[in-house]
């Protein structure tokens, strides 16, 4: 047994390393094999959890790059503000989403291949067509059972403060859908 959860462990820290080589490549060629290492590394349930634990870490991160980001576009004119929102949100989403959702939305991050219910495709069109920005601000801020989904989506508290970034994080799901 064990052997067994140090096999588990090395293959969730593989997976970690062989997915960020994968996106710094290009994601095609290694997503059959991080794919893989999921569906062998779920039934442990213990393997899951270092990749679902990491998330509060990024977390902290994340706000440390959003605070001082957010004084910077205090005095900066409007267009240079916008692209600075957009800025920390593209910084948000991969510090924070891209662990679950995966690089390009596809809800094929690391940890995200292991979760039940998997995070959508961002690119479903069917879906895109039925949210409404709304819902998508509500369930970035409050997690997802503010809207009636898994507690798996985490909420981020932090950005109630922050309108702008959350509708910058929509704008790039949104982005997702080839809008
Ligand atoms: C710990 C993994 C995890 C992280 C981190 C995470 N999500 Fe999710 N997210 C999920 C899961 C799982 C679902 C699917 C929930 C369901 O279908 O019940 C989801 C669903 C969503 C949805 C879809 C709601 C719908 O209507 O289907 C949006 C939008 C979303 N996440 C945005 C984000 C954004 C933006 C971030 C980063 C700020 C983020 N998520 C971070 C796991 C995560």
């Amino acid at each position: 047994m064990k052997q067994l959860i140090v096999l588990a462990a090395a293959l969730s820290l593989g997976l970690t390393a062989c997915s960020k080589g994968g996106e710094a490549t290009g994601e095609g060629a290694k997503a059959p094999a991080s794919k893989a290492a999921a569906t062998q590394a779920a039934p442990e349930s213990k393997a899951a959890a270092p990749a679902t634990e990491a998330a509060p870490a990024s977390e902290a991160a994340a706000d440390e790059a959003g605070g001082d980001e957010a004084k910077a576009e205090g005095d900066a004119p409007k267009a240079e503000a916008a692209a600075a929102d957009m800025e920390a949100a593209k910084t948000l989403f991969t510090q924070r989403c891209v662990t679950c959702h995966g690089a390009e939305g596809k809800g094929d991050g690391p940890a995200g291949a292991a979760l039940n219910p998997k995070p959508r495709t961002f690119s479903d069109a069917e879906w895109q067509g039925k949210v409404t920005d709304e819902h998508l601000s509500k369930v970035i801020i409050g997690g997802g059972p503010s809207v009636g989904l898994s507690p798996l989506m985490p909420p981020n508290p932090d950005l109630q403060a922050k309108p702008e970034v959350v509708a910058g994080l929509v704008k790039m799901i949104r982005g997702f859908g080839g809008k």
